[in-house]
């Protein structure tokens, strides 16, 4: 199948097809404007591609997850988040040398600018640290301008290893206590819970159950093709913006509760249930009821259709992370309810709505002292390898800038009228 054909007020069009490398095919409509006056229109992408990139594949049928090329299963039990924020951005594993200069390049690069520090002072106290985030990751452009000549590596490997600075100075200003510096001993997500929970007052050994969580988390959330954060990171980095504020978007855009606001917003809701009485079943029928806006946050996925095979690795991991640390929650429990429920009840089985990976990922998070409004930061910090490597991607093809077309739908032409005649 090379082409496809196209039939519009009686002309024929010949499309060209082309074929991903894993027998995924597209109609190439590139032209169809010029030869034919028409667009195509699919406004929220459900059948449209906005690129070719070769980072990560999934099949959301078969419940597939691959960042170049290899299973996530695979990445999840054997790699470590360094290496995968490597294999995504170079395309390959990265050999011994390649490995041990990559992680000493983020543990030297970890500090920000002390006068960063004066940024932070002038948020409200209750600032949520995502607002804190997209502002600070922003900023950093200030310190790092791109010049002409500018190699993005520096400022690919400035921003991984600074984000968890950023995020840890984020949380530590939101409840009032002294920003914790990084220390160089420390490996990547060592260094991060270090930041996070170390305390001036007392010496702090980082727990290796939760280092070993943090990075599987972070590695799960590393890539996931072009969902909305990272198409927003492409769209804003094919105007040519500097990387930072690329990165910036794509956390704006990661912020809302449809996406990787939802393991906020699946805690919060676990929370509101126990809080009515645990009464699960109530919550069900609401949001399976058209008439009411709720919906059960942690469930249904665009791609996936079959199971979210980043939320299997985690259900499990969670069941061991909490036995391990001992942890037992009550909110742990209408979540096995409504999962139960989810995967019996007709409504959710024939819209194919499954847990997906904010389900479980909130429910750990809790587990390891993280607080509700920092889980979407956790996120963040998990998917930046993976926008950088999209942001990379571009701007080595020198695309083209972003600009999708439209369907006018407002008035037509019509003439101005006077104030005085307006009634
Ligand atoms: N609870 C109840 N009903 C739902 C839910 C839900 N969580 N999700 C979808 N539906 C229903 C929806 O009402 C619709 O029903 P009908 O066909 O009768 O009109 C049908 O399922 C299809 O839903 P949709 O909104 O057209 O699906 P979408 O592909 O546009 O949206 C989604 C995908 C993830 C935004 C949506 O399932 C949702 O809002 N889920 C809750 C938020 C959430 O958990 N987001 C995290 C996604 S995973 C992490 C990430 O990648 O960001």
């Amino acid at each position: 199948m090379t082409t496809a054909n196209l039939s519009l007020d009686g002309k024929d069009y010949e499309l060209p097809v082309v074929t991903g490398s894993e027998g995924e095919v597209g109609v190439d409509i590139g032209k169809l404007r010029a030869q034919s006056g028409a667009i195509t229109v699919d406004p929220a992408f459900t059948s449209t591609g906005a690129c070719n990139s070769a980072i990560t594949f999934i099949d959301g049928e078969k419940g597939i997850l691959r960042y170049r090329g290899y299973p996530i299963e695979q990445l999840a039990e054997k790699s470590d988040f360094v290496e995968v924020a490597w294999l995504l951005l170079y395309g390959e594993l990265p050999n011994t040398k390649q490995l041990t200069k990559f992680r000493a390049q983020l543990t030297y690069h970890s500090l920000i600018h002390e006068d960063m520090k004066k940024f932070f002072e002038g948020f409200p106290n209750n600032a949520h640290p995502m607002a804190m985030l997209s502002a600070m990751v922003a900023s950093l452009s200030a310190y790092y301008p791109e010049t002409e000549d500018e190699n993005h590596e520096q400022n690919i490997v400035r921003l991984i290893a600074k984000v968890r600075t950023l995020a840890t100075y984020a949380y530590k200003k939101s409840i009032g206590q002294p920003m914790v510096y990084p220390q160089n001993r420390l490996n990547y997500c060592e260094n991060f819970l270090h930041m996070m929970f170390a305390v001036p007052c007392e010496s702090y050994e980082v727990n290796p159950i939760l280092a070993k969580a943090l990075n599987m988390l972070l590695i799960l959330h590393a890539d996931h093709e072009q969902n909305c954060s990272t198409s927003t990171v492409r769209m804003v980095g094919s105007s040519r913006a500097n990387i930072f504020a690329s990165i910036s978007a794509g956390i704006c855009a990661l912020w809302g509760p449809l996406h990787g606001g939802a393991n906020q917003a699946v805690l919060e809701m676990l929370q509101m249930i126990d809080d009515d009485g645990g009464d699960y079943q109530k919550w069900v029928q609401k949001a399976k009821d058209k008439d009411d806006g709720f919906r059960l946050m942690g469930f249904g996925h665009r791609v996936y259709k079959n199971f979210d095979p980043r939320a299997t690795i985690l259900r499990k991991m969670s069941d061991e992370v909490l036995a391990e640390l001992g942890v037992e929650d009550p909110l742990l429990d209408i979540a096995k309810n409504l999962e139960k429920v989810a995967l019996e009840d007709e409504y959710f089985v024939s819209r194919k709505l499954y847990p997906n990976v904010d389900f479980y990922s909130g429910i750990l998070y809790r587990a390891m002292g993280i607080p509700t409004n920092m889980f979407t930061v956790m996120f963040s910090i998990g998917r930046l390898p993976g926008w950088l490597a999209h942001w990379k991607e571009l701007r080595d093809e020198d695309s083209r800038i972003y600009r999708p077309r439209q369907i006018y739908i407002g008035a037509t032409e019509r003439d101005y009228v006077d104030l005085n005649q307006r009634g």
